[in-house]
């Protein structure tokens, strides 16, 4: 019995460490590389004034996020409703430290023009911009909660208010 719980006990820490080795790689994506800059359309387009720290805003981005808006938007059906990947290959938004290498502008981008070759299809055809920033909004709570990009230090920093950001079920 007690060998079966070392047992137990070293089965947990040694994929404690699994996890923690892949985390470090980006969550078995490849390595951790900057991605292409956002095309002129999208790169002077940021997040609107405001929307940071608004509770209401990241709650729509989540039902977006989910399919509960619109069941043919469904990202969740891939990127996992918690951020866990459901599909192989599918963006880890909890790894922050490739996230963070994204601007605000070349997430919407991506959302909206999808990944050339890959299951990333562009989705504007189903999403307005703003639908697009919600879902920014929502993705950044996964891996860099409480954070907002900053336009002019062109980096992640803490949102004035972190009140609304790791809280989508808020008000
Ligand atoms: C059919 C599965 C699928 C669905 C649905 C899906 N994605 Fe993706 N997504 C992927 C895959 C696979 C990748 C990785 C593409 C690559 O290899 O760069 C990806 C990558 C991304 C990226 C990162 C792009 C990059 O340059 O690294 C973002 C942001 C993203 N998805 C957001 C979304 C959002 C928001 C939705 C819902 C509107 C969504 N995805 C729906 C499969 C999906």
């Amino acid at each position: 019995m007690k060998q079966t719980k070392v047992l137990q006990l070293a089965m947990v820490l040694g994929m404690g460490l699994f996890v923690v080795a892949c985390g470090g790689e980006g969550g078995g994506e490849g390595p951790i590389v900057p991605p292409p800059q956002a095309p002129a359309e999208w790169a002077d387009k940021h997040m609107p004034a405001g929307w940071w720290t608004d509770a209401a805003k990241l709650e729509a981005g989540r039902k977006l996020y989910v399919g509960e808006t619109n069941p043919d938007v469904n990202c969740g059906s891939c990127h996992g409703k918690d951020g866990k990947p459901t599909k192989a290959g599918a963006r880890d938004f909890r790894v922050g430290e490739r996230m963070k290498l994204y601007s605000d502008s070349v997430w919407a981008w991506r959302i909206a023009d999808g990944v050339p070759n890959t299951k990333m299809k562009g989705w504007k055809s189903k999403l307005s911009d703003e639908d697009v920033w919600k879902l920014v909004l929502f993705e950044a709570s996964f891996g860099m909660p409480g954070k907002r990009w900053d336009t002019e230090k062109k980096s992640w920093i803490d949102a004035a208010s972190v009140s609304a950001a790791p809280e989508p079920a808020g008000k």
